[in-house]
């Protein structure tokens, strides 16, 4: 085949490639099946192997680079990454609406609301539609340089050239969150104690865990992914007046959006949402732990601006952390497959964020004695975004006098094989 004709196959298996990848991770909706994927994975693979001079960082087989990097290299953000005041009482949120209608000098404005999703913030740059840099938060200045990381999730476009006739802007920086799904969680978690590896608290601390690892090829392996929640499109021809529509374009160009967003016309349809996923967040696949509410016109957040820290034109409405009281009946030991011992506290059954919970995770021994906690207590127990929840404190009052210490077991309750305590927090039967 005659070079040209081969750069033109390539770069035809390549739009394929990256539209079916496209609609596959981002709009959950496969435009084939897995096998034909693969067959046409497999061709463009060989193409690649047999012309690597036609391979570009935007390759679909590019995600997982080589190189590990050696430490993550600082990046100064072009614009900062603000943090938003937080509004923990329905009180808070209504006097934050009253000051802008004052400011603004308007009888009621256009807030989007959104999701606030538990995970971790970054920054994606992009020049002419090529992913150039990937970056976390940091203190909002200056973050780490985790683009190699950011690429082995499938829901990041590393070029947003592939949709037809859509212009792409000259310069793009996104911000969004990083998660874990919970579903792709609990796997990580058994995989963890599996594996005699301390299991992660919640989907955050293990996005956070996973985002940096020196090792892309780890982080690919975590099922992390990724919702945009704003953009700064810098191009003379591309503008937008509101917020709400920026999310919409960057949707249509390949962006991962979440799609329970609401544009309210006033507070009190914001508050009506803040009610409706006070409860509901329990059925989403991920976590949340507010809402987040944004004055949608530009030219108003313009006129409102920042405080040194926050903008004044948004801020985040937090749920409480669902939070039970109840009796621990008994603690067991769990054995790990690797045969680490872990306490569970046996509960009386008990309503929480919507499921009965009958078990909550101690963690090890250093905790338990950490909170005093006794067989026959009353306690805190709460859910905040981990799927197992965990004992917040011992409700000191209301002991009786019969509660009882637990005492560790010296041998495993399974095999009776004497435990080790390897100097850290788990306790170990060594027997294979
Ligand atoms: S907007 C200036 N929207 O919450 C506006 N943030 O407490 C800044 N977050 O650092 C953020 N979901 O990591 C925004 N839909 C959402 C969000 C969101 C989660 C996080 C983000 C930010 C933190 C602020």
């Amino acid at each position: 085949m005659a070079k040209v004709d081969i750069e033109k196959e390539y770069q035809s298996l390549k739009n394929v490639l990256q539209k079916y990848g496209y609609h596959y991770y981002v709009l959950d909706a496969p435009l084939t099946s897995d096998e034909d994927y693969d067959v046409i994975y497999r061709k463009f693979l060989q193409l690649e192997k047999d012309h690597p001079e036609l391979i570009t960082p935007d390759s679909p087989s590019q995600r997982i680079g080589d190189k590990p990097a050696s430490q993550f290299a600082q990046i100064s953000h072009k614009y900062p990454l603000y943090s938003l005041d937080n509004a923990l009482i329905d009180q808070q949120l209504y006097d934050f609406d009253q000051k802008i209608k004052e400011n603004l000098d308007i009888e009621a404005v256009e807030y989007c609301a959104e999701l606030k999703i538990d995970g971790l913030a970054v920054s994606l740059l992009y020049e002419n539609g090529l992913l150039i840099q990937g970056a976390t938060r940091g203190d909002g200045k200056v973050g780490e340089d985790i683009l190699l990381n950011l690429r082995t999730i499938g829901t990041i476009p590393l070029n947003l050239n592939f949709i037809e006739n859509k212009e792409i802007p000259s310069s793009l920086e996104v911000r969004g969150e990083v998660y874990f799904p919970k579903k792709s969680f609990e796997k990580l978690n058994e995989e963890q104690i599996k594996l005699n590896k301390p299991a992660f608290a919640n989907p955050r601390n293990a996005a956070a865990g996973s985002l940096r690892q020196l090792d892309p090829s780890l982080t690919a392996k975590r099922k992390l992914d990724i919702f945009i929640y704003s953009g700064i499109i810098e191009d003379s021809k591309i503008k937008f007046s509101n917020h709400f529509d920026t999310l919409q374009y960057l949707k249509s160009i390949g962006f991962k959006i979440n799609k329970n967003i609401k544009l309210c016309k006033n507070i009190n349809e914001v508050k009506e949402f803040c009610d409706y996923w006070r409860t509901e967040r329990v059925n989403l696949d991920h976590d949340m732990d507010g809402i987040v509410v944004k004055v949608n016109s530009y030219e108003y957040q313009n006129i409102l601006g920042f405080t040194s820290k926050v903008p004044k034109w948004a801020i985040a409405y937090k749920f409480p952390p669902d939070q039970a009281i109840t009796k621990i009946e008994n603690i067991i030991i769990q054995v790990g497959r690797l045969g680490t011992l872990t306490p569970v506290a046996i509960l009386t059954p008990v309503n929480l964020s919507g499921s009965t919970v009958g078990r909550a995770t101690l963690h090890n021994h250093e905790e338990i004695k950490r909170k005093d906690i006794r067989i026959g207590d009353s306690v805190i127990i709460e859910k905040s975004g981990e799927i197992i929840p965990k004992v917040v404190s011992v409700v000191k009052e209301m002991r009786q006098g019969y509660e009882i210490e637990f005492i560790y077991p010296t041998h495993c309750p399974v095999c009776h094989t004497e435990a080790i305590n390897d100097g850290d927090t788990l306790i170990r039967c060594p027997n294979k």
